[in-house]
Order: C-alpha cells, then structure tokens, then sequence
C-alpha cells in the first residue's frame, strides 16, 4: 500500500516536472553594441516580434542594445562559450576569431552603394564566408546592412594631409588600421561603448562611422566637424553559436530561419532611409559642422587610400580582392 503510495507521488513529480519543462520557452540572448534606433537595433526587434508570433510560448527573443549585455571584444567569446545565442558583429569584427576574410567589406571605396555589397552578400562569396565561420562554433544567418561610413574629428579633413598625427579610433580590423596609417593617422582599436567619452575628453580625436551610428551615439556632439566621404561600408553578420542551433527542434529552427529572412528583409530595406535621416539630424542640429568634398577632394582620398587594397592583399587573400572586384565591377586602374 505505502510502496503504491509513493509510485503515485512519484509519478505526479516526474509529471509536472515534464509539464513544466514543456512549457519553458527556449531562450535566444541577442546582444548587440548599437542602440535600438538604429538599422540593426530596429531589425534585431523585428526579429524578436516576428519570432515569438510564429513560435508562441516556444521562443523568448532577449534584445541586449548598445552594449548592456556584452561589448566589443567580449561578445564573440560569449558566443562561442554559449552565453548568448545570437549576436550581429560589424564585419570589420571578425579577425580577432582569426578570420580576417571579412575585412574584405573594410577596403576603401571597394563599394558604390547598398546594391554592390548585395552582388557579394547575397551571392557565393557571402555563403563561402559564412562556412568559415562553421569551425569556428558559430552559424551565419544573414547579411544586414547599414551604410557608409563617414569621417568625424576635431578639425575639418578634406585632404589626405589633414589626416596627419590625428589619433583615429577604429573597430578591430587590419584593414582599417591600414587605412588610417596610409593617410598619416594613428589607428586605435576601441570599443565601441567607449567612443563616445574617448572623444570627448580627447583620448582620440576622430573616427570613422555611419550617420546612424554618429547620430544615436551623439558622437557629432563631441566631434567638432564630419567629412561625408563615404569611403567604406559597415554592415553585419547576423550569427549563432552552432550547438545551440544544431540542438533546436527541427521545426522551431525552420520558423526561426523564415523570421530572419523577414526581419533582413526589413533591416536592409530601411537602412538607407536611417542613414539619410540621420545625416539630415545632424546637420539640423548644428552641433557638428557638415563638410561635403568637391569631385577633386573626394577623388584625391581614392587615391590616397587604394594603395591599401594591395597592401592587404596578402593578409585578406588576393583571390578574395579579386572576385569582389569582378562583382562589383571595381577597377583601381579607374581611379
Ligand atoms: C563600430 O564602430 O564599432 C560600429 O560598427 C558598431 C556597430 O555595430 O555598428
């Protein structure tokens, strides 16, 4: 009687435990550095919507913004240990995991706008990079855009020479390190949490970034001009920690991998228009003064900043160079 008595309890603990686990949600952690008004920021929560409608109680999307969770320089380590899910890096972030084929997208000048980085990320050379990533524990999901990048600094550059001794921050890649030495300055990898105040107690004396990032970091209020050179893109890599993701039901990865497509869709449709309206922020807001370069300016930074397309071919992979240029239809020859 006592030993039935206790199969019964046993049984309802083993039951509940069962209902209970049932009903928790899996949990996808997605940090990222920029803030929520951004084109990441806005795609990371049109993903978490888009998620948790098609999965209802089976999936909780966490957005972690502009750095709370992890910052530049802690994240991938995060990733791959498992601490988070779900992260999108800037491209010019992935050599510290020791592929240095995505500084690629940091060449200056490499790209003509939004639909030549698609020739690349929507075609082989985007899927070929994201298999590089496999070994690393990590899936590529998607190519999020968000546009070109623009010079801000304490004096006005309008000339390679302007460049000269100014202490520039840069995100962790070689190629933009290069960039920066071929026109006189000194690089300094940073953080991108800690910009802001880097600049304005002086630490560094510019940077290079998109109108969405200067604008919602208020960088342009630290920064006494900005040169709209657009002499480089930034863009992302949405990614997840492999295990994680191989371990996923079946279904629920499916309806995870259709809300990415969707939330991309979205991110990359809206970027342009975020950076226009940024830019057109800052120049109202008369905080900054806004330096547009003359044909001959801008064509005297392409020359200047080429050379760095050979300089890096050995460390990016000359192939590599190669194959964007014959999808993009770059020729430095042109220049
Ligand atoms: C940076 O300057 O670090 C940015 O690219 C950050 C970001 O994620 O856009």
């Amino acid at each position: 009687m006592r030993f039935r008595a206790s199969l019964v309890a046993l049984c309802a603990v083993v039951l509940a435990a069962g209902a209970h686990a049932q009903q928790q949600p899996i949990v996808i952690k997605f940090s990222h550095v920029v803030t929520v008004n951004t084109p990441k920021g806005k795609g990371a929560e049109r993903f978490k919507q888009l998620a948790e409608e098609r999965l209802p109680g089976r999936v909780k999307v966490e957005v972690y913004p502009n750095s709370t969770l992890f910052k530049d320089g802690e994240e991938m380590e995060a990733l791959q240990l498992g601490s988070v899910q779900m992260l999108a890096p800037s491209l010019a972030k992935f050599g510290p995991l020791g592929v240095r084929d995505y500084e690629v997208f940091d060449l200056p000048y490499v790209f003509d706008g939004y639909a030549d980085v698609h020739k690349v990320t929507d075609g082989p050379i985007g899927k070929a990079l994201f298999r590089k990533l496999e070994s690393k524990g990590i899936v590529g999901l998607a190519y999020w855009d968000n546009g070109l990048r623009e010079m801000t600094a304490n004096k006005p550059l309008r000339t390679p020479a302007d460049f000269r001794g100014l202490k520039m921050r840069i995100q962790s890649s070689k190629v933009l390190d290069a960039q920066f030495r071929a026109l006189g300055a000194l690089p300094q990898v940073m953080a991108f949490s800690e910009v802001y105040q880097a600049m304005q107690t002086g630490v560094i004396d510019g940077g290079e970034n998109t109108s969405s990032n200067i604008y919602t970091q208020k960088m342009h209020e630290v920064q006494k001009y900005m040169t709209v050179s657009d002499h480089g893109y930034i863009g992302y890599a949405v990614i997840v920690n492999k295990k994680f993701w191989d371990a996923l039901p079946a279904d629920v990865r499916t309806a995870l991998e259709g809300a990415m497509k969707d939330a991309t869709t979205y991110a990359n449709d809206i970027a342009q228009k975020e950076n226009e309206d940024a830019l057109e922020a800052i120049r109202k807001s008369g905080r900054t003064q806004v330096i547009t370069l003359t044909p001959q300016e801008k064509a005297a930074w392409k020359k200047a900043l080429v050379k760095v397309h050979e300089d890096m071919a050995p460390t990016i992979g000359r192939d590599l160079i190669q194959q964007i240029y014959r999808e993009t239809g770059f020729d430095p020859a042109k220049l």
